[in-house]
């Protein structure tokens, strides 16, 4: 890789294309050229990077010639199209869609947990699932230490996750129902303002589970590198704008203690201890917003297990930077 690489950014209007380029700027990535991709709706507009303008092209089959670091957040669809396209004319791609995550020759990565597998792609590394990320970072740590057999997750998934316009449709619909004006929405399928809803992916008939609890277990099966572990997830889309914050209980194969769970996690990488039982104060996606780690607290025993092995968290991470751009500007400098 040249010291000072070309870097596209494909979907770069979207809100996670603004904060690969916030990431970008912020860790000081050493961008020789930065190329701003998006549809033809955006072509000639601009986004700033550095203080200065980049014109926004049309993303088309020749926009990856000269191009070492793509960087993807426009859509399954895109992904599939393009990510192909790039890799023939020579870049890497750190894709954030769900289109190759699966796919046995694509590292599916958090370098927190496993950065050793980015050296094993063709071409194409995948971001994982941002629900995914968030429950990962600090659970690793602890499977490492005793083996996470069993997992119970409920998501509490902001706006971000669906992209610009959901956030928008959240923002606006909230004000339409302060205003007592009618509001109809068009970006998600239920009215947002003062509601929650059962995440808007796809069920699958047979299980009756979502698009997105189906991702969580995969790619947390592929990332570990267990495929044993048992787990059962609920995605909930709350009305919070960016961070996603989850209920986790685990049950491990050893016995574990609260004070274990805490000594694993005070400095384990991507963590932030937030467990003030004394002031009630525990994660929450408005002090997850804006900043890196996820924040873990209210670590305790589970009590509907006696046998000791069980323990509850609550976590939050920003969804559009550890849940996403975060997490492959990170793939990216080890690329
Ligand atoms: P555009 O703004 O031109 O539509 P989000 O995840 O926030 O919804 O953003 C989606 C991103 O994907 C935007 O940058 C959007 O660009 C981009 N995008 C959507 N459709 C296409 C397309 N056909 N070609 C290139 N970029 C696309």
């Amino acid at each position: 890789m040249k010291a000072n690489p070309t870097v596209a950014i494909v979907g770069a209007t979207g809100a996670v294309g603004a904060e690969f380029i916030g990431c970008l700027e912020a860790r000081n990535f050493p961008v020789g050229t930065l190329k701003a991709l998006a549809s033809a709706r955006s072509a000639g507009k601009t986004v700033s990077f550095r203080g200065a303008p980049v014109v926004i092209e049309e993303l088309t089959e020749t926009s990856f010639n000269g191009v070492d670091i793509a960087l993807f957040s426009a859509g399954g669809s895109i992904s599939k199209k393009f990510a192909p396209i790039a890799v023939k004319a020579g870049a890497v791609v750190v894709d954030n869609s769900s289109a190759f995550r699966m796919h046995a020759d694509v590292p599916l990565v958090i370098p927190e947990i496993n950065a050793v597998r980015i050296k094993d792609h063709k071409g194409i590394i995948a971001n994982p699932n941002c629900a995914a990320i968030t429950a990962l970072v600090p659970l690793w740590p602890i499977h490492q230490a005793n083996r996470i057999k069993r997992l119970i997750i409920a998501t509490y998934q902001a706006a971000s996750g669906a992209g610009a316009a959901a956030m928008a449709e959240l923002s606006d619909s909230t004000r339409a129902y302060l205003d007592g004006k009618p509001y109809q929405q068009t970006v998600l399928p239920h009215p947002y303002a003062f509601n929650l809803f059962s995440h808007n992916t796809a069920i699958d008939p047979d299980t009756g589970y979502n698009d997105e609890e189906t991702k969580v277990i995969k790619e947390t099966r592929k990332i570990f590198e267990d495929d044993r572990i048992a787990i059962g997830v609920t995605c909930v889309r709350v009305p919070v704008l960016r961070a996603h914050s989850e209920a986790i209980t685990f049950e491990c194969e050893k016995p574990i203690t609260e004070d274990e769970v805490r000594a694993l996690l005070k400095d384990a990488p991507g963590v932030t201890l937030v467990d003030d039982r004394v002031k009630n104060y525990f994660p929450m996606p408005i002090d997850a917003s804006g900043q890196g780690n996820v924040l873990v607290g209210r670590i305790r025993k589970d009590l509907s297990d006696p046998s000791g092995h069980s323990i509850s968290i609550f976590v939050a991470a920003d969804q559009l930077l550890k849940g996403a751009a975060l997490n492959a500007v990170q793939i990216a400098e080890l690329v």
